[in-house]
């Protein structure tokens, strides 16, 4: 029987009926992670790996699994894995895209309009006791309504942003390696340079993948460029700004605020500078958290395992 191990634990609902085809091992707890040296060990009979994107799968693990024909991810994004690395042994990577679209666009709104009003500092003041008043200018924060929206990454997440923020009256600009001159005209998106991007928006959010190209894509320089009163959110990969460039720009004023589901280090370490700054909203990496999307991106997770292991060709390829 050939051997599938999954990194993390999953509902049975979903693995069960992999088990009548297959040996199926899983990591026995559904919060802590296992250890890249424990997944070594663990993993080293698999024919299929399910991995999350907490797990680094890199060329020395994959060259450690000798019989392995599928890697299958539990995201959209696949930075974990060493693409080229899997290609090379003729290894399949499949990812989860298209069900988490509308799902993470809801999250990526949610924390644009929890940042620009300040919503986790005004619910944390309140619960700690500190609202002694209505005031008239405290915990004032940005309108969103009829404000300029700047996309960097115009995938099909950007896109159900931008036609959320149609819905706010937003003028929406946005930067991509391609033009998307079909959704320019049915939704009015204007592309732009990165630098006019960064320029005019009163709110920027980073949509784009983590690759070499867009490590560090957000730097001091681009942070310059923006508005003091402008917002940055991001719900891509952490590596995509420079978090020490960010820190300096929030408390030098640079900026007015940043929105945070990512970072460059996940879980965020709880002594990192920005988790000390008010303007700084912050999530644990919950962009595609609803009970549906995440039952559905395991669904297809699933189904491209045992495709793979079946010898058919499975949905949602990478390599
Ligand atoms: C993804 O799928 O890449 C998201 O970051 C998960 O929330």
């Amino acid at each position: 029987m050939q051997k599938i191990f999954i990194t993390r634990k999953l509902p049975d609902e979903i693995v069960d009926p992999l088990k009548e085809k297959f040996d199926v091992k899983m990591w026995h707890s559904e919060e802590i992670p296992m250890s890249y040296e424990e997944l070594k060990t663990e993993a080293k009979d698999a024919h299929a790996l399910w991995t999350m994107l907490s797990d680094k799968v890199d060329r020395e693990l994959i060259d450690s699994l000798p019989n392995l024909k599928v890697i299958s991810n539990l995201a959209v994004g696949y930075n974990n894995i060493d693409v080229e690395a899997a290609k090379e042994r003729g290894i399949v990577v499949t990812n989860t895209p298209g069900v988490l679209t509308e799902t993470t666009a809801d999250l990526t709104f949610a924390l644009l309009l929890a940042t620009a009003r300040r919503v986790t500092e005004a619910e944390s003041d309140l619960r700690s006791g500190k609202w002694k008043s209505w005031t008239p200018m405290g915990l004032t924060g940005m309108d969103v309504f009829g404000a300029t929206l700047g996309i960097i990454g115009m995938g099909r997440i950007g896109e159900a942003v931008a036609r959320r923020a149609k819905g706010f009256d937003m003028k929406v600009l946005y930067h991509n390696r391609t033009r998307k001159i079909e959704a320019e005209e049915e939704f009015g998106f204007s592309y732009v340079e990165l630098d006019t991007l960064l320029k005019e928006s009163d709110f920027v959010v980073l949509l784009t993948p983590l690759t070499a190209e867009t490590k560090g894509l957000i730097g001091k320089r681009e942070l310059g460029l923006m508005k003091e009163t402008a917002a940055i959110i991001n719900v891509a990969r952490g590596g995509i700004i420079d978090e020490q460039a960010l820190y300096e720009a929030l408390t030098k004023n640079k900026i007015w605020a940043a929105g945070l589901d990512v970072f460059e280090v996940e879980p965020v370490p709880m002594d990192h500078p920005l988790l000390t700054l008010p303007n700084v909203t912050v999530l644990p990496h919950i962009g595609s958290a609803s009970i549906h999307t995440r039952m559905a991106m395991m669904q297809m997770n699933a189904e491209a395992i045992e495709a793979v292991l079946e010898e058919k060709e499975p949905n949602n390829r990478v390599v």
